[in-house]
């Protein structure tokens, strides 16, 4: 009967590359693409397409194995109730690899996503394009490059790389908003250890070379790393709700019961009175936070700056905030970066964004120069600049030299910029200030104590910028929280833009 042909066509598609790949994927403490997806999806939401796709190849007696589906599960569902598109390799089936169809698949749902506006999902497990198949892989490889350029800035593309991805198989990702990886069982490598080996004679593991580690503390490939499968993917669905469907609607709205006026006393004494005494700038972001719920980007990679998602009165904001417990907070190449895409996300997406200051300016140094600090510093100094989002800053303490100009400053349109009294703003610290300003006088250590402390005075407060207007007002930080709603919620309406032109040239 035709109707049991179609069970018995779904029931042999499901079960991908059959049962004893399932359980090697299980023997690795690797869920299948099926099982992902569901711990992905709302409950009974998913509405799979092509589930009977097979490949074309006729080479390598390929003729011979067709699995219908051909290594990826591709459709649409919901996560907390909005709609999200979904591709989840199958690593059963010729290791995920990449066929002409198989990307046909993924480039339906990205096709779909940008056409109806919401995020696009991959679960990648890959091991890139598929050898049998020679220039039709490549060629499916590109098309979906292709796309992922396309969607960027236009529906928020999220990859979960959750095992051994090669080649093509990065790339993909590379381009997508966010990585999340798998810790111990997801790898990302343009060749793998043996290519390695042969090529530049270095020996290294797996996961040394491309493991979640590596990726997220050293070349911050990776925005973030969970234990396991699990995790991963309910940290996914936590993420997707801080996300709007796409650039042409706003984030959503959680209902919150923390209150707008939530008043912080122990913000009044955050800031230590040495000014060289580090705290804990998270303290402040939490504290903010509608129920101290924070996402952070990046957690282990440049410390020195903060960043991630908030929401404020239920909506979501970015945060970049300087951490003075890493390098005192400062900007470097990692940092700059690292908050730099970050910014970017944020204004391509309509998310607000709150910047909190502690800044005692840029790293000096040969490393940093020869690594290319002015091209680095310059691309935060240009996203911050470019972005059109309303934008709430705080300084909360040092606000000194080309950092004061770079964390968005009233100079490059921040809206409404506000300083704690513990705030310190000048083109750098007192010290060096009356060393250079009196370098003739530099052996003579009382007079240079005497001119640090007068310089000191006259600009280690936040009265002189309020003076110019270049902060709008001091606030006291037990009532920051308050101060930085009403700011946002004011800002609701704001719409500037930049003059028309094919793009800006950031410099990258
Ligand atoms: C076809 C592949 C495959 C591939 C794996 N398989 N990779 N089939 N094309 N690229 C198949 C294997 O034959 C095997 O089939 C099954 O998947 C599982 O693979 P194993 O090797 O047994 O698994 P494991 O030991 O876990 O190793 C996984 C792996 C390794 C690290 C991914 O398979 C690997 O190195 N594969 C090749 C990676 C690669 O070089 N890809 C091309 C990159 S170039 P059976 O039948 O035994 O289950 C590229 C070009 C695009 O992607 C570049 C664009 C910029």
């Amino acid at each position: 009967m035709v109707l049991d042909e179609l069970a018995k066509r779904r029931e042999l598609a499901r079960m991908g590359g059959g049962k004893r790949r399932i359980e090697a994927q299980h023997r690795k403490g690797k869920l299948t693409a099926r099982e992902r997806l569901e711990l992905l999806l709302d409950e009974n939401s998913f509405e799979e397409f092509d589930l009977f796709v097979t490949h074309r190849c006729i080479e390598f007696g390929m003729q011979d194995t067709i699995h219908h589906g051909d290594g990826v599960v591709t459709g649409r569902g919901t996560v907390n109730g909005r709609i999200v598109y979904v591709f989840s390799q199958d690593f059963t089936v010729y290791g995920g690899s990449l066929s002409e169809t198989h990307a046909r698949k993924i480039c339906k749902v990205m096709d779909m996503a940008v056409k109806y506006g919401s995020p696009v999902i991959g679960l990648n497990d890959s091991g890139g394009a598929r050898i049998q198949e020679g220039v039709d892989s490549l060629a499916g490889y590109a098309e979906v490059f292709q796309r992922n350029i396309l969607a960027s800035g236009v529906v928020p593309q999220i990859s979960v790389v959750m095992g051994p991805c090669a080649g093509g198989a990065v790339y993909s990702p590379a381009m997508t908003d966010f990585i999340f990886m798998v810790r111990n069982s997801s790898y990302m490598f343009v060749t793998g250890p043996d290519v390695v080996k042969t090529v530049t004679n270095e020996s290294v593991t797996a996961e040394e070379l491309g493991g979640a580690r590596t990726h997220t503390t050293r070349s911050s490939v990776a925005d973030g790393a969970y234990d396991n499968d699990i995790e991963a993917l309910l940290e996914v669905r936590r993420f997707v709700d801080f996300l709007p469907l796409s650039n042409g609607c706003r984030p959503p709205v959680q209902f919150t019961s923390d209150a707008t006026d939530r008043v912080e006393e122990s913000l009044d004494t955050l800031v230590p009175e040495n000014p060289n005494t580090p705290y804990d700038i998270k303290e402040l972001v939490l504290k903010l936070a509608d129920e101290g719920d924070f996402f952070e980007i990046q957690a282990d990679f440049a410390g020195n700056i903060v960043t991630g998602f908030i929401r404020l009165e239920g909506t979501t904001v970015g945060v970049v905030a300087n951490q003075p417990m890493v390098l005192a907070g400062c900007l470097d190449i990692d940092s700059s970066r690292k908050a730099a895409r970050f910014v970017r996300f944020c204004d391509a997406f309509e998310i607000p964004i709150l910047t909190l200051v502690d800044v005692p300016g840029f790293l000096p140094g040969t490393s940093q120069e020869y690594g290319g600090i002015i091209k680095h510093g310059a691309k935060l100094l240009f996203a911050y600049g470019e972005a059109t989002v309303p934008k709430v800053t705080v300084i909360t303490r040092k606000a000194y030299g080309g950092a004061y100009d770079v964390m968005a400053s009233k100079h490059l349109r921040g809206d409404i910029n506000y300083a704690w009294p513990s705030a310190q703003i000048a083109v750098m610290g007192a010290k060096g200030a009356a060393e250079i300003l009196y370098r003739a006088n530099i052996g003579d250590k009382e007079f240079i104590r005497a001119k640090t402390e007068e310089y000191e005075e006259r600009f280690a407060n936040p009265f002189v910028a309020a003076e110019r207007g270049y902060v709008d007002d001091v606030i006291m930080p037990r009532n920051t929280r308050r101060r930085i709603c009403g700011a946002f919620a004011a800002l609701k309406t704001k719409k500037i833009t930049n003059p028309p032109r094919k793009h800006d040239n950031i410099p990258l």
